[in-house]
């Protein structure tokens, strides 16, 4: 794999701000890989993105997509990204399939026309296509105001692939979707990154999202806190736990101190195990159990207890 984004020393500070939103931020994102930018409210995410996709000023450093500088070679840079935006940006007064139009004008992929029939072919069998797949086909051609928040947010996502990018940036994708709606998208999205191979990168507060996730970078207050795959961030901060109970409470009491193992005691034993796994200890115990649980860290208690350990909120 090769490096389809390069961050090196980006810096930005906003006029009359007392610190940079982003801190000499420097990191790499391979070509179809999986990539959340994680952290809380004013961390930088948004900034970053904002860079990445030329659509913002840096104030220094380099950074390069699929090779091309995002300053130098901006409209190289954007045929290669689509985004999604943090705050939606549709244009209420056109109908959904006009904004799509649109947008795939000033990528350069046809002349505008004044109406979907008198547009080319592969354009319209592209919508069509698209507009079916994520379920808004029936309201292609109503005015954007008329669409539900969740439909606007489906619209956006077509507006997003209608050039087919290499990278799709997504901000917050899902804020505001109900569960069903953040389901299909996501199946969409998943979709179109095997299909396509194409490389994401999101941020979200839904920490769920990124659970699947080739590598997880946290920035807080402008500077990248960490940056590993979710795998590492869970082990490397979490303990184990096993939850055990038996009939025999001392018996097993006993057998944990002899394997030298602490426990904790909440109607049940609560026994934080490293080195060891847990088949082995099991393995190793000889009391009857009534009860045995292996808590399994999800991404989230990871993220919170590292935003907690490095002095950042959780939000
Ligand atoms: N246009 C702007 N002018 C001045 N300051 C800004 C501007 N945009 C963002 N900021 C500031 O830069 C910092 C980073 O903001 P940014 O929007 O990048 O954060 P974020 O990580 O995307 O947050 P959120 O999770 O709330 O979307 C914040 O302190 C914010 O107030
Ligand atoms: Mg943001």
């Amino acid at each position: 794999m090769s490096a389809i984004i390069e961050v090196n020393d980006l810096t930005k500070r906003y006029k009359n701000a007392k610190e940079p939103a982003v801190n000499c931020v420097n990191f790499t994102v391979e070509d179809g890989e999986f990539f959340a930018f994680l952290g809380p409210n004013g961390a930088g995410k948004t900034t970053t993105i904002s860079i990445l996709t030329t659509t913002l000023a840096k104030t220094s450093g380099i950074v390069r997509i699929s090779g091309f500088d995002a300053e130098k070679e901006a409209r190289k840079v954007r045929e290669k990204v689509g985004i999604i935006f943090q705050k939606p940006s549709l244009d209420p007064s056109l109908s959904a399939e006009e904004n799509i139009r649109f947008h795939a004008c000033l990528y350069g992929m046809c002349g505008y026309r004044p109406g979907f029939k008198l547009m080319p072919a592969a354009y319209r069998n592209r919508v069509m296509e698209l507009a079916e797949i994520v379920g808004i086909k029936d309201v292609l051609f109503k005015p954007v105001k008329k669409l539900s928040g969740g439909m606007q947010r489906k619209l956006e996502i077509i507006r997003s692939l209608i050039h087919t990018p290499q990278v799709l940036f997504l901000d917050e994708p899902t804020q505001g979707l109900d569960a069903v709606s953040r389901r299909s998208l996501w199946d969409y999205i998943n979709n179109v990154r095997k299909r396509n191979g194409t490389t994401v990168f999101l941020t979200t507060h839904y920490i769920d999202e990124a659970e699947n996730v080739d590598k997880v970078c946290v920035i807080n207050r402008g500077k990248i806190t960490a940056c590993c795959p979710p795998e590492e961030m869970k082990k490397s901060l979490l303990r184990q736990e096993l939850i055990l109970n038996a009939e025999d409470r001392g018996s097993l009491a006993t057998e944990l101190s002899e394997l030298g193992l602490s426990y904790t005691l909440d109607g049940y034993f609560i026994v934080p195990y490293q080195g060891l796994s847990a088949q082995q200890i099991i393995a190793r115990l000889n009391t009857r159990l009534t009860i045995l649980k292996i808590h399994e860290p999800s991404l989230e208690d990871a993220y919170v207890e590292f935003l907690n350990k490095t002095g950042g909120k959780a939000e």
